[in-house]
């Protein structure tokens, strides 16, 4: 009797254990985690991670994640999230950085419209990618402006960046006909006059005279007929060109000395396409055999010695025994005959 009683309670004992067993198996297997969002995840480069986290059921104990998220690399991370105090339960997300985002390419300044013949100054550009940074350098600019017909053309910007995202940008060109310089420009006596005083437009860009050139060519070959080289040295200088030029002066000599022997920009004698600088640039150039020849036989083909000695104060520069004006055969044997400037002969 004792001894089934001794059966009957182990009996029971081992079922009271197995129920609980049981019931903590059952319990725990109710516990369970998911992932809020998706199992794997694409980010941008450089965005902010966002952790959208996991959801605990079944207890309160809550979860931790392992691993990290750096959105400045393009690569991809496994994050786990796992319920506290729990060996096995847990649930993983891939989150990858991605590039997908294009460069951004600005344009200084926007469309253009210029006349014909006139420069083209590219205004610039930057490109800036969120991943490579500044990529300017990579911009590929493809212009096939013609500036010598009239029409409305397209230049395009294009950058790539290192996941091969691409963009292109426009910018529009028009070019124009041509300017009405008629009240622009100062003629007296048919010349056209340019000093200190007088200025040209900075979009007056003839280039190089060709009825001045011709003479220039003539007077050249002339010169070699007894024995003188009387090369070209400059001719057509546009307003940028000049300006170029000036502001280099400036910077070796300071302003007041640059302006005794170089224009301004629009001040230039050069950008009317009728002046020309030849033989040496040397003041001693009218001592030697080509520059007295000059000297006594410019007129003969329309130029004149533009800033003779000692005008300074007419003329506003210093003598320049290089540098010819095409006025025209009469009027430049007026002023050698009267050994005058050219303001004083147009009595300005
Ligand atoms: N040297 C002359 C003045 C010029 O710059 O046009
Ligand atoms: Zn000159």
């Amino acid at each position: 009797m004792k001894k089934n009683i001794y059966i009957v309670s182990l009996y029971l004992v081992i079922s009271a254990v197995l129920l609980i067993i049981s019931y903590f198996t059952l319990f725990e297997q109710l516990i369970t985690i998911k992932l809020n969002g998706p199992e794997i995840l694409k980010i941008e480069v450089n965005e902010k991670y966002n952790e959208l986290g996991a959801k605990v059921y079944g207890t309160n104990k809550g979860y931790t994640i392992i691993g990290k998220v750096d959105t400045s690399k393009l690569t991809s991370y496994i994050l786990t999230y796992k319920i506290k105090n729990s060996s096995s339960k847990n649930v993983k997300r891939r989150v990858i950085v991605v590039d997908t985002q294009k460069p951004q390419i600005t344009l200084v300044g926007e469309n253009i419209s210029l006349y014909i013949n006139e420069e083209y100054k590219e205004p610039g550009f930057t490109a800036i990618d969120n991943y490579d940074g500044d990529i300017t350098n990579k911009v590929i600019v493809k212009n096939n402006i013609n500036l010598h017909k009239v029409g409305e053309y397209k230049i395009s910007y294009t950058v790539e960046d290192s996941s091969k995202n691409k963009i292109t940008v426009n910018r529009k060109v028009i070019v124009k006909g041509k300017e009405d310089f008629t009240d622009k420009l100062t003629y007296i006596n048919n010349i056209l006059l340019v000093n200190k005083k007088y200025v040209l437009p900075k979009t007056y860009n003839p280039g190089i005279n060709p009825i001045a050139y011709e003479a220039l060519k003539k007077l050249q070959q002339d010169a070699k007929q007894v024995g003188h080289n009387i090369p070209l040295i400059s001719g057509f200088r546009s307003y940028s060109q000049q300006q170029t030029i000036y502001n280099n002066y400036v910077k070796i000599d300071g302003q007041t000395k640059a302006d005794t022997y170089s224009a301004r920009p629009g001040h230039s004698e050069h950008q009317t396409g009728l002046a020309f600088d030849v033989g040496e640039i040397n003041n001693y150039f009218d001592t030697t055999p080509a520059g007295t020849w000059l000297v006594q036989h410019a007129h003969l083909y329309g130029f004149i010695i533009r800033y003779p000695k000692n005008k300074d104060h007419i003329t506003g520069y210093k003598y320049e025994p290089w540098h010819i004006r095409y006025v025209g055969i009469e009027h430049a044997t007026n002023i050698y005959s009267r050994n005058i400037t050219l303001e004083e002969y147009l009595g300005i």
